[in-house]
């Protein structure tokens, strides 16, 4: 994959073009001609270039945290111990697509990652065969109590299956991360129950932004309008009669230590967290929070819009929002096509840990991934080809990384046992 990618960039050059490329991959950046990084790190705390210049040169850029996995003084570490499984799920006979009348385990509460080259049947098999399959399963015993279909191993724990996309969370503008985490409930439970509110007969409700009461009606608490365009398309202006607040004036005036409710929804996660922290009788807000800054998205609004969130931030706030279930959530399946598209480096270390965190709490994770770093941490894999098509739709080897070795006709085992320092 990258490779291929590489060549093709180099053609397009050689032959006089101009190529720009938004990139993380490393082997992309060694190849390129000039590096603009951006940061230093993600959100509020980002948008200045950190360098500009050569890769040999940015490896001495001090701020820089894309030089500093290049050099390896930050690295995704290697698992000391690959979780051991006794529950599994198994898919007999799957012949989708190009698949090769396949039987194959997937083993629950780990990380189960599934390789191979492009075209080689990795989104046939997880996303065609084994997910509508354990759907169905789930779904019917949740209906009758009845097992469904032709699934085979150990799996009576399961209870949800889950296929997380870049988009998990929905678009709307009326969303954002506090809500979505079930935060806001209690911080709107917390203004109504201040004396000013009590005087006024505020209640939880005047909080919300999302009915009438309490907010804005001029921007119906969005905080925004939205104007036509004849010949373009609609832009968002601030509103002007609450000035971008969604809140109305008596609202508005209901503080809690100095901070009304848009001050809150103003703040970032890790503002958020410092401000809670101090009062003892906010504990339950502060443990849903939490788990996004957990996830590495301490930079996030609380308020900001999920319409404005990109794919993988949208994903960490959905394994987020599980996270803060803790106990109570239902054991469930995750499934993940290439969930680290588009993430840095650092971003991919929040993701793993975060899949740590649900494994902990009894969930199983299975990915499709081409990142070695993501490969290199799992429990278990899957690696489907040897090639594209036709040629591919076997399964070339089924382990733990490390017996990679003796998967010969395997294109994932000489990058992944590099990374693991063991050589071919
Ligand atoms: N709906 C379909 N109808 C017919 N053939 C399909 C269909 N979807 C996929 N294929 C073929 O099946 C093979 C496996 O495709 P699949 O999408 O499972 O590969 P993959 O391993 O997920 O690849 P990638 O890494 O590019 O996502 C490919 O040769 C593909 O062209
Ligand atoms: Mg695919
Ligand atoms: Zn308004």
């Amino acid at each position: 994959m990258y490779w291929m990618s590489q060549v093709l960039v180099k053609d397009l050059n050689k032959i006089g073009n101009t190529v720009i490329i938004v990139e993380h991959d490393e082997e992309i950046m060694k190849a390129a001609h000039h590096i603009i990084d951006m940061g230093p790190m993600a959100g509020k705390n980002g948008g200045h270039v950190v360098f500009e210049g050569n890769h040999t040169e940015l490896e001495k850029e001090k701020d820089s945290i894309t030089a500093k996995y290049l050099k390896g003084i930050e690295q995704i570490d290697i698992p000391t111990k690959r979780r051991k499984w006794k529950n599994y799920i198994e898919i007999n006979n799957a012949k989708l697509h190009n698949l090769k009348n396949i039987s194959v385990k997937f083993p629950l509460n780990t990380l189960t990652v599934v390789t191979g080259v492009s075209g080689s049947g990795k989104s046939s098999l997880v996303k065609g065969c084994l997910y509508p399959a354990v759907k169905k399963h789930v779904d019917a015993v949740k209906h009758d109590g009845k097992f469904a279909g032709s699934l085979e191993g150990k799996f009576d724990k399961l209870e949800e299956v889950d296929m997380v996309d870049q988009n998990p969370i929905g678009r709307s503008s009326r969303s954002n991360p506090v809500t979505y985490i079930k935060a806001f409930d209690d911080i709107r439970d917390l203004y109504a129950s201040l004396p000013a509110s009590k005087v006024n007969g505020f209640k939880s409700g005047h909080f919300s932004f999302n009915t009438s009461g309490g907010r804005c009606e001029n921007c119906q608490g969005e905080g925004m309008v939205t104007v036509e365009m004849q010949f373009m398309s609609d832009i968002k202006l601030q509103c002007e009669e609450c000035k971008g607040k969604r809140y109305n004036e008596d609202v508005l005036e209901v503080v809690f230590n100095e901070k009304n409710i848009a001050d809150i929804l103003d703040m970032t996660v890790d503002e958020a967290m410092d401000f809670f922290w101090q009062f003892p009788t906010c504990e339950k807000i502060v443990n849903k929070i939490k788990p996004l800054q957990d996830v590495g998205m301490g930079y996030v609004h609380l308020g900001q819009s999920s319409s404005t969130l990109s794919g993988g931030e949208a994903q960490r706030i959905k394994l987020a929002s599980y996270i803060a279930m803790g106990e109570k959530a239902k054991n469930r399946l995750f499934i993940f096509d290439e969930p680290t598209t588009g993430l840095h480096f650092h971003d991919v270390k929040k993701l793993l840990s975060a899949f740590s965190a649900l494994i902990d709490q009894g969930h199983s994770i299975i990915v499709i991934e081409h990142h070695p770093d993501v490969i290199k941490c799992a429990d278990w894999l899957i690696d489907l080809g040897p090639d594209g098509g036709k040629k591919g739709g076997n399964i070339v080897f089924e382990g733990i990384p490390e017996d990679l070795a003796s998967a010969k006709k395997s294109h994932t085992a000489k990058f992944v046992l590099e990374k693991l320092g063991v050589g071919v």
